[in-house]
């Protein structure tokens, strides 16, 4: 899929930007805190309807508005489409998303008609960090591909929540806890299912994807990285028993006010040579790992839904050597890629590529064509001396 046009409105530090970029590779160079993750995180906003950094929507309205919104024209196999995100936090508005103008009832139907998958520095906190970094990575993944996984995700943590409530009013009231607790639990058992069944249908596709990937960046045969999926199922018929589990938790939970065992403690497990790789591998490993996830995601995306989606890679670029960015470019190919700079000693680099300078003044972000590339990327890729070194 294209991004055509991107069209903001007080989002950030954005006053308002009408934006075409080109079809092919778009490179941003900028001072830090100029505002190119602000547009990336723009586009990942029309995608999810939320943003990759922060989990609240007030810190994306330009400073001193009430609301903000984002835009984005998107062709795909399917056709054009306009995604439209309207900020309004703290109103009753709230967050509204519209599709070719026409507001729609639930987030889900937004899902599917961008896709993206962003690349960041901090995607080393996939290998780093806890489970529900891993946990959210494999949630956007699979909500950009199955509306019914997204719609399952959401009515597992509300039944959860109500679970939760539940549990704490009675410890409150020293009462045994409301019967009502039965229903939540029985739809916290079926929409468990559909959590469990996708993610490590998804985590067995990452696993076959992930193995020649780390492969070709590291470059290193002796080296193998595996992806599993470990869950509080240990066999599928314990799915069946979920119910059962959570009833007999009850107490337990009680006591500490949470659910104890669901999807939502579930993990991915990642190994080099067997090996977890949080306890034992090496920075570079690690970046290698968190670059591999990334790209497996982009493959598995274009596979299940017959289309790339739109590559973002923020600051990524100037942490990889040079072999690693030539194998990453190459993978690239011929999809829409948005990438930004802080270093501009890289912009003698970008020989060929359509480039833009990111700018702010009087904390108002801009941006300029500072370059046009040629028509495909491909010709790019065969320049001899194309280096950022
Ligand atoms: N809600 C907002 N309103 C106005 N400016 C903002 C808002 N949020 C962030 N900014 C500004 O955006 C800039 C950071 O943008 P960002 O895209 O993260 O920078 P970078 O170019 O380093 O990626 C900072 O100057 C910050 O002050
Ligand atoms: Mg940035």
């Amino acid at each position: 899929m294209v991004i055509e046009k991107i069209e903001l409105n007080h989002f950030r530090n954005y006053e308002q930007l009408s934006f075409e970029p080109h079809e092919g590779v778009n490179l941003f160079f900028g001072k830090n805190g100029s505002g190119k993750t602000n547009l990336l995180e723009a586009i990942h906003y029309c995608a999810l309807g939320k943003s990759h950094r922060v989990s609240q929507d007030s810190p994306v309205i330009y400073s001193g508005e009430r609301v903000g919104s984002c835009n984005v024209t998107v062709r795909g196999k399917w056709g054009r489409n306009e995604i439209g995100v309207r900020l309004q936090p703290g109103d009753s508005g709230g967050k509204s998303v519209y599709i070719d103008r026409k507001k729609v009832k639930k987030l889900s139907e937004m899902m599917g008609v961008l896709r993206c998958v962003i690349f960041s520095p901090e995607d080393l906190d996939l290998i780093k960090e806890g489970p529900a970094v891993r946990r959210r990575f494999l949630d956007m993944m699979i909500s950009q591909i199955s509306r019914s996984y997204f719609i399952a995700l959401q009515q597992y943590r509300v039944a959860m929540e109500q679970r939760n409530a539940i549990l704490r009013t009675s410890k409150m009231l020293m009462q045994s806890p409301d019967p009502m607790i039965e229903d939540f639990e029985k739809a916290m058992s079926e929409y468990a299912s559909t959590i469990f069944r996708e993610r490590k249908k998804i985590t067995e596709m990452m696993g076959e994807e992930s193995f020649p990937i780390y492969r070709e960046i590291s470059g290193k045969k002796d080296e193998i990285f595996q992806i599993q999926y470990h869950s509080f199922v240990k066999k599928e018929e314990d799915l069946n028993e979920y119910n059962r589990i959570l009833k007999e938790n009850r107490e337990d939970d009680q006591k500490q006010g949470i659910t104890s065992v669901g999807p939502h403690r579930d993990d991915l497990h990642l190994t080099l040579n067997r090996k977890s790789m949080k306890m034992y591998a090496s920075q570079g490993q690690m970046r290698t790992g968190a670059l591999t996830l990334k790209l497996a995601q982009l493959k598995i995306l274009t596979k299940i839904s017959g289309e790339s989606p739109i590559l973002l890679l923020d600051d990524v670029m100037s942490e990889l050597d040079l072999q690693r960015r030539m194998n990453l470019l190459q993978e690239i190919g011929t999809i829409q890629t948005f990438i930004t700079f802080s270093d501009e000693g890289d912009l003698d680099a970008s020989q060929g590529y359509r480039t833009y300078a990111v700018s702010q003044s009087d904390g108002r972000a801009r941006i300029q064509e500072i370059k046009s590339g040629p028509e495909t990327v491909k010709t790019l890729l065969c320049e001899p001396d194309f280096s950022y070194d």
